[in-house]
């Protein structure tokens, strides 16, 4: 439990009294209540006040917030501030200032925009966090600390150059080593001082689109930039735990926000919340594998949903509104995936600057008759009614998908073969046809166990990194199905290639050599001919963007390609290694194909799905503790759905028993639960 003061799903989101007056407080306590609201995420950008100049902390007002909400039955989920630092201090200290991409010196505005690197930002942002971990240690409202908020971003700076250079110090220890590291003897860039490295920005070898002439650096730049904000995020954890050891500390993560490493981050967070936006024409399959993946960080223990909009977000060109039940829907979307909390962005819509038209549980218009706040407090008594029911429930799963932050910057930076490759879309891809037939899936990083998984798929796996190609061997030679894709085991961890033929690490377990790989012009594809029938597969289904020219080394060809001059070469293999198979698909397969592979190796696998013949649309998901099994039914269609039931279920939100048939309405919710 991620703190037993309050043992049921949280419900509450972000509240910035400071924007504020006394009566205007009044009027939130008591809509709170009537929406039954426990948690409130304060003080996120309250620095300035805190802080007004260089010597003088005043926590008056914060004092009377924590004090405010205690007594009115919400708790604190305490941030630190330090997401915008102070104008003062940028004017007084310009090392805070980042220098972006494109070589310019920022200057005061924004926000989440300190160099990580910047002592200044470091030195006051630890002192703050341990003046606010020394005051309120003991404030019986203190649930969590949020640290920041969505650290992002990367600077340029020439004391990130500096830190720079130390970090390939301790990573490389010498000069030579980075040299090869980075190939730099190609356009002759050989380093003989460490003074010669200069950050990768678009004054040097980086483009706007994010491509670089030189990965290598790139690729470092990358890890050295996530690693410097997590030293950021590192010292205000320290500082926190100093004076109280036993309040769990998060920081607010962005799902598939492409320029962290959370894997790495996870390991330093108690637990991982993150804020989930999706916009309305966001594959709900897509939002799944995202709240997969934030469960995955920290290897499938209960995560937080810190922040998603009661209804529309400001910032997307097109802000639609959450359809009535949308809000709800996708609340539990969250929880069925292992969220332990439901809480908003942001608890009262602000009158000025760049979020006034962005949603929140209290409207403009300030009381509780709209549409959105009825939504809200009907959601909050579900919740008080579900108790701890499912706190801290597990989502048993025994498919896994591989993702990798490493691979996909490499994957992105690359020069070639194609600009149409999208890591994350081929992830999504195989997660989508899991997701259709309501297989629930792990997203995990390539350090995780794979014990407990019967099949493990890892769609481009472009960098192999020590140990990996041997853990899948190992898999699969116990019995597990693996798969890859085309541009798989193509270069190692400096993101140079696996010379003696394609698939490099992996060429052993999949029984085959890639020659050559064809990059299709956008609309263009290929056929995939079926070699007889492979489960529901058979006849023709068609492939894009990359053809990996392969021969057989052991493998089985399960079907060719039906064009051009490679046509009859194979499209998809089979190789049996000990007990298990390694399947490798050579391009980009259309739904149907991927749809039909993957009921093939479930099936194979004896892996169920949730729920079985579920109308397309209608999503099922499985948590379970102390023996207890909960099923939720999502329906995303805007018409009633109908799933048919194994066994004799109880309805955790109306106590009625249910089997057989059962409806879920249009955008409806079914929570069952059943013992094991
Ligand atoms: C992010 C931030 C919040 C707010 C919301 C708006 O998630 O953390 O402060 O800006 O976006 O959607
Ligand atoms: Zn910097």
């Amino acid at each position: 439990m991620i703190n037993e003061k309050l043992s049921k799903i949280w419900y509450g989101g972000d509240y910035n009294p400071e924007q504020w007056d006394a009566a205007t407080w009044a009027e939130d306590d008591r809509m709170f209540k009537l929406a039954g609201i426990d948690v409130a995420t304060v003080n996120v950008f309250s620095w300035a006040l805190i802080q007004p100049d260089e010597t003088t902390y005043d926590f008056e007002a914060l004092d009377a917030t924590l004090d405010r909400l205690y007594k009115n039955g919400v708790y604190a989920c305490l941030a630190t501030s330090t997401g915008a630092h102070p104008a003062w201090m940028a004017k007084r200290y310009p090392d805070v200032l980042r220098v972006d991409k494109q070589g310019r010196k920022r200057k005061f505005g924004g926000r989440h925009n300190s160099c990580p690197n910047s002592p200044t930002y470091r030195k006051y942002s630890a002192r703050l966090a341990a003046k606010l971990a020394e005051r309120y240690k003991d404030h019986p409202g203190l649930l969590i600390w949020h640290v920041s908020n969505e650290y992002s971003g990367y600077c340029y700076c020439d004391n990130c150059a500096a830190a720079f250079r130390v970090w390939l110090r301790e990573r490389y220890r010498s000069l030579d080593a980075v040299n090869r590291a980075w190939n730099t003897r190609f356009w002759g860039h050989t380093f003989y001082d460490w003074d010669e490295i200069v950050p990768p920005s678009e004054l040097s070898e980086e483009r706007g689109d994010n491509r670089s002439t030189f990965q290598g650096i790139s690729l470092d730049y990358r890890r050295f930039q996530s690693d410097s904000l997590l030293e950021c995020y590192k010292l205000e954890y320290d500082e926190l735990k100093k004076a109280t050891p036993d309040v769990p500390v998060t920081t607010n993560l962005m799902g598939f926000y492409p320029e962290l490493d959370y894997f790495k981050w996870a390991k330093h967070m108690d637990v991982v919340s993150w804020d989930n936006y999706p916009a309305m024409d966001t594959p709900v399959s897509f939002t799944a594998m995202a709240h997969d993946l934030m469960r995955g960080l920290k290897s499938g223990q209960p995560f937080m949903l810190m922040e998603q909009t009661p209804s529309q977000q400001n910032w997307q060109p097109y802000n639609a509104l959450k359809r009535p039940g949308i809000m709800r829907l996708w609340s539990y979307q969250a929880v069925a995936h292992g969220a332990d909390t439901v809480m908003f962005f942001q608890l009262r819509r602000s009158i000025g600057a760049c979020e006034k038209y962005h949603g929140a549980v209290i409207e403009h218009v300030g009381h509780e008759h709209t549409r959105v706040f009825r939504e809200c407090a009907a959601l909050g008594r579900e919740l008080a009614h579900l108790g701890d029911a499912m706190l801290d429930a597990r989502t048993p799963s025994k498919a896994a998908i591989v993702y990798d932050w490493e691979n996909r910057w490499a994957v992105e930076l690359s020069s070639g073969p194609s600009i149409l490759l999208k890591y994350v879309d081929e992830v999504h891809k195989y997660y989508d046809a899991l997701f259709r037939m309501n297989v629930q899936t792990d997203m995990i990083s390539v350090e995780e166990s794979l014990e407990r998984y019967d099949l493990v798929i890892a769609p481009v796996m472009y960098m192999v990194k020590p140990g990996f190609a041997a853990k899948i061997e190992a898999f699969v030679k116990r019995g597990g199905t693996f798969v890859t894709t085309f541009f798989s085991g193509i270069v190692n961890e400096n993101d140079l290639v696996t010379l003696g033929g394609y698939p490099g690490e992996l060429r052993q377990v999949l029984g085959i050599w890639a020659e050559e790989i064809d990059a299709l012009l956008p609309g263009q594809t290929n056929k995939i001919v079926m070699n007889g029938s492979v489960g529901p597969l058979s006849g023709e289904y068609e492939g894009s963007m990359l053809c990996d020219l392969i021969h057989l080394e052991g493998a089985e060809a399960v079907a060719t390609y039906g064009e051009d001059f490679y046509a009859g070469m194979p499209a998809v293999t089979v190789n049996k290694f000990g007990a298990g198979e390694a399947w490798y698909v050579a391009t980009s397969p259309d739904r149907a194909f991927l749809q039909g592979l993957l009921k093939h190796l479930c099936d194979k696998a004896g892996i169920a799905p949730a729920l079985r013949d579920a109308p397309e649309g209608l999503e099922a998901a499985v948590r379970e503790k102390d023996g207890k099994r909960f099923l939720f039914l999502l329906n995303h269609n805007k018409q009633a759905a109908a799933a048919s039931l194994e066994g004799v279920w109880r309805d955790a939100l109306s106590g009625e028993t249910r089997q057989g048939e059962v409806d879920v309405p249009a955008h409806g919710v079914l929570i069952l639960s059943k013992e094991a």
